[in-house]
């Protein structure tokens, strides 16, 4: 077992000397409280290793022990419905045991030891098995069947089967006999390194989407299954709400969100509130196919790391079981800030910004393990990303922001003049852009909502009133003809009636495929009919102060995704009101 001597320390770093059979990113126990850390380099006798606790009260002279593994996660039952830290260190657990804050050095297994699974066997003996082959199930909650996989690397012949009816984690369920005749035992949890992705068969290319409720992303700009996502934008302009909203509505399997260096009272929040709320598929609470990672500002920095790479690697695991999993990471950018802070410490050569030369291949790594993929012959799973970017100042131009850019597919460009103007979500859709539309536009298809020919028609108007708006600062809407005028009027109809999406809205916080259909129809409905009553020389004063303008704007809010028969009722009242002009003028 490698060994060392503390040697001095510098912040979250400590360098040691008479280092002894250690190696590079092995996982590391400091002292006698036992801190955990992570050997980042080493030369000669000296190893330098990066510390995931606060190691403020470390002395030289003090022993370092290697744990003769990377540093790793447990993967099996009870991962769902918790709360980790960074390091997979279980908040709630640990909470219970020692109050909100965690000692240094606590240690506790990231999985219960204690409690029992029951677990059905899916194998019978002289089954032949082998990576990720499905040794049982387990129902882990009411929304979550957890199957046991026989871990990476493992290849064999089932020859002997656990015969309880409920397990405890560290028992063995399954003896699968190897190559040369070497037996293996199969618990209900193995440990995988964080920083390695699992293995699968093949990659496939997204192809549905992943509905999140919010018009402004499955409408405009969506995401697929398996794809990835960023959402850059400066203080303030919405990236944790869209966050939360996500994990929220999205129509996955399972999400994994990662508060990452941001401020501990909105993990607080996602604590108090989610918990109550129902998933829109099956009602049942959304904890029940939640995890979440904590590592907020207060924690040291370095877990930012550890605490991306072990949403990542549990994401990838539960894809492994055939799931379609959805990531959140907030935010990227802190996790990038910790890289440069570690790498400053560690004298190297700086790149743009002072980041590290090997932040964008970091952060690629991380994109890369995201996507849809064959996991066995007849099992697909996928991982989305969706990671926040805190551009400092909201300039996009930051290596951050740039570099991501390069390994995403859907880019919600938050626009800080949308957020002043109180536009949410404030995704702007000059700079946003998706790489799924044509895949997605197949699933809205099949529902029988062709909604991707109203979008092609939205994007237009939107693109026509930017042109305008330029002309109506320099002299005026009055210099415009009514029809220009027109258009203007069918974009606010557009931002305030559609894109507009109040997060903390009863009715309108997630909004069903029809809903949206419908809303967007109902807005051409009224622009083209307003169209042929300014052609009968109606002038567009009257048509702007019908009542049903402005009810189309509140729309959203007014009707349900139970009520949608009052679409209906709005579409006859825009009949009846156009029917009036059409008279007086007539
Ligand atoms: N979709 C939304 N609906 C309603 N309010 C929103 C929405 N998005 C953002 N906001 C408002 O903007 C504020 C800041 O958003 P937040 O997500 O905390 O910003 P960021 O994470 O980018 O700093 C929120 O407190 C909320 O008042
Ligand atoms: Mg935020």
């Amino acid at each position: 077992m490698g060994e060392a001597i503390l040697k001095r320390i510098e912040g979250p770093i400590i360098v040691s000397k008479e280092t002894r059979d250690l190696e590079m990113n092995e996982e590391v126990r400091i002292g006698e409280e036992g801190l955990v850390g992570e050997v980042i380099r080493i030369t000669g006798d000296e190893a330098m290793i990066q510390v995931y606790e606060d190691t403020t009260g470390l002395k030289p002279g003090i022993k370092i022990f290697g744990m003769n593994k990377p540093l790793s996660v447990e993967l099996g039952p009870g991962l769902i419905s918790n709360t980790f830290d960074g390091i997979q260190r279980p908040l709630t657990v640990i909470k219970e045991k020692q109050g909100i804050f965690i000692k240094r050095g606590f240690q506790v297994p990231s999985l219960s030891r204690d409690k029992k699974w029951e677990v059905d066997i899916k194998v019978k003996k002289g089954d032949a098995v082998s990576s990720n082959s499905i040794i049982g199930e387990v129902e882990e909650t009411s929304l979550v069947k957890h199957r046991i996989l026989v871990p990476p690397g493992i290849t064999g012949k089932v020859i002997e089967l656990g015969k309880a009816s409920s397990y405890k984690i560290e028992d063995t369920i399954c003896v699968v006999e190897g190559k040369e005749g070497k037996k293996i035992g199969i618990k209900l949890f193995h440990s995988w390194p964080v920083r390695k992705k699992r293995p699968f068969l093949e990659r496939l290319s997204p192809q549905e989407i992943m509905f999140t409720g919010q018009r402004v992303i499955d409408t405009v700009f969506p995401i697929a299954k398996g794809g990835v996502a960023a959402i850059p934008g400066g203080f303030g302009t919405g990236k944790t709400v869209t966050q939360h909203s996500l994990a929220k509505w999205a129509d996955a399997d399972i999400i994994i969100y990662i508060g990452c260096g941001e401020r501990g009272n909105e993990m607080a929040q996602v604590l108090e509130e989610f918990p109550k709320l129902k998933d829109p598929r099956s009602g049942k609470t959304i904890m029940e196919r939640t995890i979440l990672i904590a590592n907020t500002s207060n924690m040291p920095v370095t877990a930012r790391e550890s605490s991306i790479y072990t949403g990542i690697t549990i994401a990838e695991y539960f894809r492994d079981m055939g799931y379609d999993v959805a990531l959140m990471a907030d935010s990227t950018s802190r996790w990038a800030e910790a890289m440069r802070e570690i790498s400053g410490r560690m004298e190297e050569m700086p790149a743009e910004k002072g980041f590290p030369a090997y932040l964008s291949s970091r952060l690629a790594e991380f994109y890369e393990r995201g996507g849809r993929v064959k996991v066995e012959k007849d099992r697909v799973g996928s991982v989305s990303i969706v990671g926040a970017v805190s551009p400092p100042g909201g300039d996009f131009t930051e290596p951050v922001t740039s570099h991501t850019k390069r390994f995403i597919g859907t880019f919600w460009a938050l626009d800080r003049e949308l957020a002043n103007s109180r536009h949410y979500p404030a995704i702007s859709w000059t700079e946003s852009y998706s790489g799924y539309l044509d895949r997605v536009s197949v699933w809205w298809e099949s529902k029988g909502l062709s909604i991707m020919g109203l979008r092609k028609k939205l994007m237009e108007v939107l693109l026509e009133d930017s042109h305008l708006r330029e002309i109506v600062r320099l002299v005026g809407e009055g210099a415009l003809p009514e029809m220009e005028r027109l258009t203007l009027r069918k974009a606010e109809l557009i931002k305030e009636g559609f894109l507009q999406q109040n997060a903390l809205s009863q009715v309108d916080a997630y909004c069903f495929p029809e809903k949206q259909y419908r809303m967007l129809k109902m807005i051409f409905e009224f622009g083209e009919g307003a169209e042929g009553l300014l052609g009968m020389g109606v002038p567009l004063f009257k048509i702007e102060e019908l009542p049903v303008f402005s009810e189309i704007k509140r729309m959203g809010e007014e009707i349900g995704n139970e009520d949608l028969d009052k679409f209906d009722e709005l579409s006859s009242k825009i009949e009846k009101e156009f029917d009036g002009l059409r008279k007086e003028y007539g």
